[in-house]
C-alpha cells in the first residue's frame, strides 16, 4: 500500500535477543510495505553478529491476521511473503514467534517459518484462505503437515476453521502456551515477554535453529498420511470452489516432493486460484462486509448503552430476536398482547434454545443463565426501564403507530425505539412519537437468531448516536449491519419485491414456481424465492400489495397468483401450505393444486404458457435485482453497491462466492445487462426500463465497483 514503505517493524535489543515488533494497525496484515520492512529487519539482524536470537512479535490486537486481502488480484509486489518467510526460516540463529490475538493465514505461515512458537492461551490460529477461495500461499501447505501430519493439516486448511492455542499445542504447532495476562499487562506485552523468555531458555540450553522444512514428525506414518489425503479426495468440494482440492494436492506433495518443489506447486495453485471467479467473489464479500460498517456521519459517534432490551410481539420474528439478544448476553423483556400469545412467544424462544442445546451449541447451564435474563409480560409498563425496544407486531401501520405512541409514553427519555417492519414507513412511525430522533428501523431477517444480516434503517430524524447504537447492537449480536434509507422495503425487500415481480411474470408466462426455485438454487442460492416466501409468510407481502393497490397504475401488469394462495389462507410454512405443501411430513413438497391454480390464472388472462429455460430465469432474476439496486443507489437508499451485495448475500441467500448481484453484474459486464433490459423493456417497460445509473455507468465505461469507494 502506498505510504507504508519500510514502516511497520520496530526493532529492539535485549541481552543479545533482537525483538522485531510488527506494528501495522488494525490487524498487522502483511502488505508489501510490511513485507519489505520485515525482510530488511531480518537481513539486518542476520548481519549483526551480536544478535544471538530473534523474536518476532506484534503490537496491537493481534499477530498478523494474514496477507493484505486488498492486494489480492493486483500484480504481486516484491518481496513475496513466501520469500520473506524462507529468509526467516534460514536465519542462522534461533527464531521465536510470539503470538497473541488471531494468527491467521499468512500470519500463521509467518509463525511456522520461525523455529519455535509461543502463544498466549487466548490466541486463535487458523488458515481461513479457503473461505477466500485460495490456499495458504506462503509455505503453509508444506510446513504444516511436516509438523501435524496430513489429517490435521487438511482439516485446518480445508475447513478454514481456526483452533485455540491448546489444540494448536496438541497438534505440535506451538511449543509453549502461556496464560493470558491479567488487567495489568497488555496481551502484546505478555506475548513479547513470553517470547523473549523462551528465546533466553533456548540460548541457555544451547539449542539452535529448527527449520520447519527439515521436520519430519508429520511424516512418521506415511500410510496414515496417504489415507488422510485419500479421504479428503473422496469428499470433493463443488466444482466452482476449487481451493480445497488444490490444498489437498499440495498437502499430498509435501510428503512426496522436495520442499522447494512443494513450494512451487503451492505457488502455482495460489496464482490459479486467486484469479478464479470464486476467489474474486469471496474477496469482494469479505471486503464489502467490512466496508458496510463505515457509515459517513456516524463513525466515531458513541452509541447508547445497551443492557436490557424490550421486544414487542413474540411471533416468528420477535421470538427469534429475543433468542438472539439472549445469546449476546443482553437482558430481554418480551411483551405480548395477552397471556396465551405470551405463552406461545415464550415457547418459541424455549424451542430455539432447546434446539441449540440438542445440537451442542448451548450448554444446559448457559441456557439456564439466558433464561434468567428473560422476562415475559403482557404489561407494557414493564418496558419503562429498557434501553431499546424492538417492535415486531403484525405488519399493520395503525397497530405499529399505536404501539410506538405507547412506547414513547412509557419508555424513559433517551431510550431508543426500533421497528422490525418489513416495508412500512419508519419516518411516519417516528412522527407518531414525540422523540423522532430516537427512532430507527432494525430490520432483522427470518430466522432472526440465525440470519446474520441487520438492515439499520436510518430515518430523516434519526440521531447519529441512535444509528450508531443500531450498528453497535449488530456487532454485539455478531451480525453484519448495513445502513438503509427509508423506502418501501428498504434495500433488501424492495429488491426482492421487484425480483419477485419478474419471477411472477415468468410463472404466469409458463415457468413453474418450482422451476424458478430450482434454477436459482442451481445458480447458487440456498433457497429459491418461492421457498423463501413460504418461510417468511405470504401474508406480509399480501398486506403490502393491498396497501399499494390504490396507487398502482392500472395499465401495469399484475400477477394475482400469490393473492389466490393468500385468499385460501395458504400463508406458507406457518399454515402448512403456501407455494409448497408443508403439511404432509415432507419438507416443501410441490403442490399440484398450486399448479392448477396457476393454470387457471393463465387461462383467465388468456396467456398461452411458453417454455422458459433456466438461463432465462437466472438472467431475468439478476437483471431485476441489479436494475432495482441501481435505482436504490441513485435515491441514496443504499450507500454503495457493495452494501447491496452484503444485503443480498446475508439476507436472501445470494451465493457468497459470486460476491453479490452488483458484483455479478460487473463480472458479466454492464453492457450485456443494458442489452437485456432494453430488449425486455419493449414488452414490460414498468419493470425493465434501465435505471439511468446503469446507462450512465455504461456510457462512461465504469462499473458498480467504481462506486464502492465512497
Ligand atoms: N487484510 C486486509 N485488511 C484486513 C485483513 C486482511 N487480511 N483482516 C482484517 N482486515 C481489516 C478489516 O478490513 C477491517 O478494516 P477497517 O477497520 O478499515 O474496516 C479491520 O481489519 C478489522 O477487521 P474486522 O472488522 O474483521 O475485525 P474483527 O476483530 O471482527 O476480526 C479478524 C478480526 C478475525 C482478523 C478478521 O478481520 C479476519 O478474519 N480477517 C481475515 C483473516 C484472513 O482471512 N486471513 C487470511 C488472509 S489470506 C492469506 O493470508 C493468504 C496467504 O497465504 C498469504
Ligand atoms: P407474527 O404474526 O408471527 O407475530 C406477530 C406477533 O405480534 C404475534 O405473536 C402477535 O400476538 C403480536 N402482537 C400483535 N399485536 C401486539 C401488541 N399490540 N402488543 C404485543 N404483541 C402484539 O409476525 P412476524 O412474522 O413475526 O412479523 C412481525 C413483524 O416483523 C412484521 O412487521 C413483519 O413485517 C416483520 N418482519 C417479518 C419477517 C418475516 O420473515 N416474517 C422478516 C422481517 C421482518
Amino acid at each position: 500500500m502506498a505510504g507504508d514503505e519500510g514502516q511497520g517493524v520496530r526493532v529492539e535489543d535485549e541481552d543479545g535477543i533482537r525483538i522485531l515488533e510488527i506494528d501495522r494497525p488494525p490487524v498487522n496484515a502483511l502488505g508489501h510495505g510490511l513485507r519489505a520492512a520485515l525482510a530488511a529487519a531480518v537481513a539486518a539482524a542476520a548481519a549483526s553478529p551480536g544478535v544471538r536470537a530473534l523474536v518476532i512479535a506484534a503490537a496491537g490486537r493481534s499477530f498478523p491476521a494474514g496477507a493484505d486481502i486488498r492486494e489480492f488480484g493486483r500484480p504481486p509486489q516484491p518481496p513475496l511473503l513466501t520469500e520473506v518467510l524462507c529468509a526467516i526460516e534460514s536465519f542462522p540463529r534461533p527464531v521465536v514467534a510470539a503470538l497473541h490475538g488471531t494468527a491467521l493465514g499468512g500470519g500463521l505461515e509467518l509463525a511456522l517459518a520461525a523455529h519455535y512458537r509461543v502463544a498466549l492461551a487466548t490466541t486463535r490460529l487458523g488458515f481461513p484462505e479457503v473461505t477466500l477461495g485460495i490456499l495458504p500461499g506462503a509455505g503453509g501447505t508444506q510446513r504444516t503437515p511436516r509438523i501435524t501430519g496430513a489429517a490435521a493439516a487438511l482439516r485446518l486448511m480445508r475447513t478454514g476453521q481456526p483452533v485455540g492455542a491448546a489444540e494448536a499445542e496438541a497438534l505440535g504447532l506451538l511449543d509453549l502456551v502461556v496464560p493470558a495476562p491479567g488487567p495489568g499487562e497488555s496481551p502484546t506485552a505478555a506475548a513479547r515477554r513470553a517470547g523473549t523468555a523462551f528465546a533466553r531458555g533456548i540460548l541457555a540450553e544451547g539449542l539452535g535453529p529448527r527449520p520447519t522444512r527439515e521436520r519430519r514428525e508429520g511424516f512418521a506414518d506415511p500410510a496414515a498420511y496417504a489415507e488422510a489425503v485419500r479421504a479428503a479426495r473422496a469428499d470433493p468440494p463443488p466444482a466452482h470452489l476449487p481451493a480445497a482440492g488444490r490444498i489437498t494436492d499440495c498437502v499430498e506433495a509435501a510428503l512426496l516432493l522436495p520442499f522447494e518443489a512443494g513450494l512451487a506447486l503451492e505457488r502455482a495453485g495460489s496464482e490459479d486460484l486467486v484469479a478464479t471467479e470464486a476467489a474474486q467473489g469471496l474477496r469482494h464479500a469479505f471486503l464489502s462486509e467490512r466496508r458496510a460498517a463505515h457509515v459517513p456521519g456516524i463513525e466515531g459517534v458513541a452509541p447508547r448503552t445497551l443492557e436490557v432490551l424490550g421486544v414487542v410481539g413474540g411471533g416468528l420474528m420477535g421470538a427469534g430476536i429475543a433468542a438472539a439478544l439472549l445469546s449476546a448476553g443482553l437482558g430481554v423483556v418480551l411483551l405480548e398482547r395477552d397471556g396465551e400469545a405470551l405463552d406461545r412467544g415464550l415457547a418459541r424462544v424455549a424451542e430455539i434454545k432447546e434446539r441449540a442445546v440438542a445440537r451442542g451449541r448451548l450448554t444446559e447451564a448457559a441456557r439456564a443463565a439466558e433464561w434468567s435474563r428473560l422476562i415475559g409480560t403482557t404489561d407494557m409498563e414493564a418496558l419503562a426501564g429498557v434501553d431499546l425496544a424492538i417492535e415486531a407486531v403484525f405488519e399493520d401501520f395503525d397497530l405499529k403507530a399505536r404501539v410506538f405512541r405507547d412506547l414513547d409514553r412509557i419508555m424513559r427519555p433517551g431510550a431508543v425505539i426500533a421497528t422490525n417492519t418489513s416495508y412500512l414507513d419508519v419516518d411516519a412511525l417516528a412522527a407518531a412519537t414525540g422523540r423522532p430522533a430516537d427512532i430507527l428501523g432494525l430490520h432483522f431477517f427470518s430466522p432472526a437468531h440465525v440470519m446474520r444480516l441487520l438492515e439499520v434503517v436510518v430515518g430523516r430524524a434519526t440521531a447519529p448516536a441512535v444509528a450508531a447504537t443500531g450498528f453497535a447492537l449488530a456487532r454485539r449480536l455478531g451480525k453484519v449491519a448495513v445502513r438503509a434509507g427509508v423506502t418501501d422495503g428498504f434495500i433488501g425487500n424492495r429488491i426482492l419485491a421487484t425480483w419477485r415481480t419478474a419471477m411472477d411474470f415468468l410463472v404466469e408466462d409458463g415457468a413453474s414456481p418450482y422451476a424458478v426455485d430450482a434454477a436459482l438454487r442451481d445458480f447458487g442460492f440456498s433457497l429459491g424465492p418461492y421457498a423463501v416466501a413460504d418461510l417468511a409468510g405470504l401474508e406480509i407481502a399480501w398486506a403490502r400489495r393491498q396497501r399499494l393497490a390504490s396507487a398502482r397504475d392500472p395499465s401495469h401488469r399484475t400477477v394475482a397468483i400469490a393473492d389466490r394462495l393468500c385468499e385460501r389462507g395458504w400463508f406458507g410454512q406457518k399454515t402448512g401450505r403456501g407455494w409448497y405443501r408443508h403439511d404432509q411430513g415432507r419438507r416443501g413438497a410441490e403442490d399440484p393444486e398450486v399448479l392448477a391454480l396457476i393454470a387457471e390464472e393463465r387461462a383467465r388472462k388468456g396467456i398461452l404458457p411458453r417454455a422458459v429455460d433456466p438461463a432465462e430465469i437466472v438472467a431475468r432474476a439478476l437483471a431485476a435485482m441489479v436494475n432495482e439496486g441501481a435505482r436504490i443507489l441513485a435515491e441514496g437508499i443504499a450507500l454503495r453497491p457493495s452494501d447491496i451485495d452484503v444485503v443480498m448475500v446475508h439476507g436472501y441467500g445470494y451465493p457468497r462466492w459470486r460476491g453479490g448481484p452488483m458484483r455479478t453484474a460487473d463480472h458479466g459486464g454492464l453492457l450485456a445487462l443494458r442489452r437485456n433490459l432494453l430488449a425486455w423493456a419493449a414488452d414490460e417497460p414498468e419493470l425493465w426500463t434501465p435505471a439511468p445509473l446503469i446507462l450512465d455507468l455504461v456510457k462512461n465505461g465504469r462499473d458498480f465497483a467504481s462506486l464502492d469507494a465512497g
